[in-house]
This record gives C-alpha cells, sequence and structure tokens, in this order.
C-alpha cells in the first residue's frame, strides 16, 4: 500500500467508489479513525465515484410516485426512500474529507464520524426493510443528493451552506411527519429508527453550521447573508415550513437565521 493510501482522507475513496449499498456502509464503518489526516494534500478526483449499485433504477424526482403508507408495500417504499436518503448520505459525507484540503484536523475527523452515523443509519433503515420483505434498490430513487454534491464541489463554503445546512436541514424538518406516518400504521420499530436518525442528524447539521461559520469568518462573509447569496446561486430546493425550530435551533442555527427561513 503507497504511504498516501494510509491517510484518512485517501482511505474514504474506497468506500465512495464502492458500488455495493451494503459493501459500502461496511466499508465505511471499518474506516480506521486513528489514521493521520494528511489535511494538506491535494488528491485527484477520482473516476467512478460515488459508485452505486444497478438497483435502485435512479428516476427524475416528479417521477416517483407517493404511495400511502397503509399497505406494506407504500410503507415498505417509504422506508426505502430514506435509506436511498441515507446511503446518499454516506457519499456526501465521505466526498468532503477527499475533496478539499487544507482545514484543520477535525474538519475531516468529524466527517468521518458522520460518514459512519449514516451508514449505521442506512443499515438500520435496510434491515427493517428486509424483516419486512423488501430489500434496498426494489423502489425506484432519485439522484438529488449527489447532484448537489457535484454542483457544489468547487467550493466548500456552498457545499457546506447546500448540504448539510439545506439538504440535512430540511431533514429535520421532515423526520416529524415520516414518523407520525409510519407509528400511525402500527411501524414502531421504524419510529424507532427515525428517533435515533432525528438525533444524530442534529449532529451533522451541527457540524456542518459550525464549519460553515468558521468559512465565513475566514472569508469575513456575513453567515446570513452569504447563505442567502449561496442559495440563490446554487438553486437551493424550495423550502416549505413546518420548519422543525426546535432541531434546527438544537443544530445551531440562530435566530437570524430562523427568521430568514421564515421569510422564505
Ligand atoms: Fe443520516
Ligand atoms: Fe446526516
Amino acid at each position: 500500500m503507497s504511504h498516501t493510501l494510509r491517510s484518512l482522507r485517501s482511505a474514504v475513496l474506497a468506500p465512495l467508489a464502492e458500488a455495493g449499498a451494503v459493501r459500502k456502509a461496511q466499508g465505511t464503518l471499518a474506516l480506521d479513525s486513528a489514521l493521520r489526516v494528511d489535511a494538506g494534500a491535494s488528491i485527484e478526483a477520482p473516476s467512478g465515484i460515488p459508485g452505486r449499485p444497478l438497483r435502485p433504477e435512479l428516476l427524475p424526482h416528479n417521477q416517483l410516485g407517493q404511495r400511502s403508507v397503509a399497505t406494506l408495500e407504500g410503507r415498505a417504499a417509504l422506508i426505502h426512500s430514506i435509506a436511498h436518503i441515507e446511503l446518499n448520505a454516506i457519499d456526501l459525507a465521505l466526498d468532503i474529507v477527499w475533496r478539499f484540503p487544507g482545514m484543520p484536523e477535525a474538519f475531516y475527523r468529524d466527517w468521518v464520524s458522520v460518514a459512519k452515523e449514516e451508514a449505521r443509519h442506512f443499515t438500520l433503515l435496510r434491515e427493517h426493510l428486509v424483516s419486512i420483505g423488501f430489500d434496498y434498490g426494489d423502489f425506484p430513487a432519485h439522484n438529488g443528493l449527489w447532484e448537489m454534491a457535484e454542483r457544489t464541489s468547487v467550493d466548500l463554503l456552498a457545499r457546506l451552506a447546500l448540504v448539510p445546512r439545506t439538504l440535512e436541514a430540511r431533514g429535520l424538518d421532515a423526520s416529524p411527519l415520516v414518523k407520525k406516518k409510519l407509528v400511525r400504521v402500527g411501524d414502531h420499530k421504524a419510529g424507532a429508527i427515525i428517533d435515533l436518525i432525528l438525533r444524530e442528524e442534529i449532529g451533522h447539521v451541527a457540524i456542518g453550521n459550525r464549519w460553515y461559520r468558521q468559512v465565513c469568518g475566514e472569508r469575513g462573509l456575513d453567515p446570513v447573508a452569504a447563505y442567502a447569496e449561496l442559495a440563490e446561486r446554487y438553486k437551493a430546493p424550495f423550502l416549505r415550513g413546518p420548519f422543525n425550530l426546535e432541531a434546527r435551533r438544537a443544530a445551531g442555527f440562530d435566530e437570524a437565521e430562523l427568521a430568514a427561513l421564515q421569510r422564505i
């Protein structure tokens, strides 16, 4: 193994390129957090990332039908859609580690720990899906999350603004409704998984907020104004309430940011 392969930042490339969903999650959980970071290395963009399984079929967002969770198949489709988000979240967390050099070591270690939590989220949801007779890949899915990763691949500030602080934060808003739907049809196991995911996602958004503010500070930018500008330039998805203000506060959004959100 070459010298560079033994750094944490280059080690993330293996699970990022892994096509098998279960193997991607396992490879992420097996990453050795004790590896040296090598923060200064510029790593060349590898081809074939992210590795993706042949299934699910990826369709445009507007071609994915909504099903009622009252049927077993509809409930499985909902759990599948969250599992798909978690699989993408593994890739998003790994990608930020290799792509952006020159940050403090804690930055890279934070995102590796996020990737490991995403791998656990995917695994819990996928195992639950299997327990009700389905598997990951059984329903079509969309590619919206990775598309945002590509759009923001040249600017760390844009990546932090649009991925953890927008897409993951939107997950905080969606979580109570998703949980309610699943519990209402008696899937308490899924409800408990959603609860655990929400608790840990607050931590991911908090990590995004912390590093976003740090980079804003280094660039002499006002975080609220910079966000509005980046959301416009990179076409952030339209944010619709109800917002989970309690979770957003716990994730470190301040009152000015929450007020700006509600003016959208
Ligand atoms: Fe997650
Ligand atoms: Fe997350």
